[in-house]
């Protein structure tokens, strides 16, 4: 079957993960300011949703890590979610950090002129409602000319942005790459695959992927030798913490 999906332009070959997650709070607009000041072309960040359907950047299905909040994010309407810290405990020069909305984080995108990749987070059990909710918010509110990229773990998330918003080209998820990877991109209409560096991942496999006509992206690559022979086996991008390290591979 041909891949019918949409592809976005070419990624650059470092992108921020979580923003410049490694020297800001993740998924704050701190961490993605940092991510232009390191001269980053693209970000990427995670959307989930909060109790009163509102998309919001988070990657933990709890508070307790991230903020001086505790519980499940999900549990709390943004009014709430509002009120807490979730830059302190990163360090005490991120005060006062608070979680941004999904429209927050594309209007920053957009004065920085940097492309996003949104990874739609699902909390096991919502997966429809929190992809619901962050493609309303980028329906509404993604300012038009800042590149775009959804991607997901979750293959339901991925349908619900298919159906919602064709237009913005996917990406699937995968810690590990499943055999049955052409299958997924198929049928979830993605245009790459990003995959986790880990002992699993096979240069034969993502050489396939590749021929495929797939796009082949990786995280969490924070070694900058590591990076320089993913590059080498032809991955388009890697998805990092620490941008500055990779300075000459690509931003
Ligand atoms: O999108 C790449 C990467 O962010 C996926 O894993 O857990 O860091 O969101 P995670
Ligand atoms: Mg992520």
């Amino acid at each position: 079957m041909q891949n019918q999906a949409i592809s976005p332009t070419p990624l650059p070959f470092v992108v921020a993960h979580r923003g410049a997650s490694g020297n800001a709070p993740e998924n704050t607009l701190a961490a993605i300011r940092h991510a232009a000041e390191l001269g980053c072309g693209w970000v990427e960040v995670d959307g989930t949703v909060t109790a009163d359907a509102r998309a919001v950047l988070h990657h933990d299905d709890q508070l307790d890590r991230c903020s001086d909040g505790s519980g499940l994010l999900l549990a709390q309407r943004l009014e709430t979610l509002r009120t807490l810290d979730f830059g302190q405990w990163f360090d005490d020069r991120f005060l006062g950090e608070r979680i941004p909305t999904v429209a927050e984080c594309g209007l920053l995108c957009e004065e920085l002129h940097l492309g996003c990749n949104l990874e739609i987070k699902v909390v096991d059990g919502w997966e429809e409602p929190t992809a619901l909710a962050v493609c309303e918010s980028v329906r509404n509110h993604w300012p038009k000319s800042t590149p775009l990229l959804f991607s997901s773990f979750n293959q339901a998330a991925l349908l619900v942005a298919k159906q919602l918003l064709p237009q913005v080209p996917r990406a699937y998820l995968a810690t590990v790459t499943p055999q049955e990877w052409q299958y997924v991109l198929e049928y979830t209409g993605s245009s790459a695959l990003h995959c986790g560096d880990n002992a699993c991942l096979r240069r034969s496999v993502i050489q396939k992927v590749i021929e495929a006509g797939y796009p082949v992206r990786v995280y969490t690559v924070d070694d900058p030798q590591r990076a320089a022979e993913l590059k080498d086996w032809g991955v388009e991008a890697i998805f990092t913490n620490y941008p500055a390290r990779m300075t000459g591979l690509g931003a």
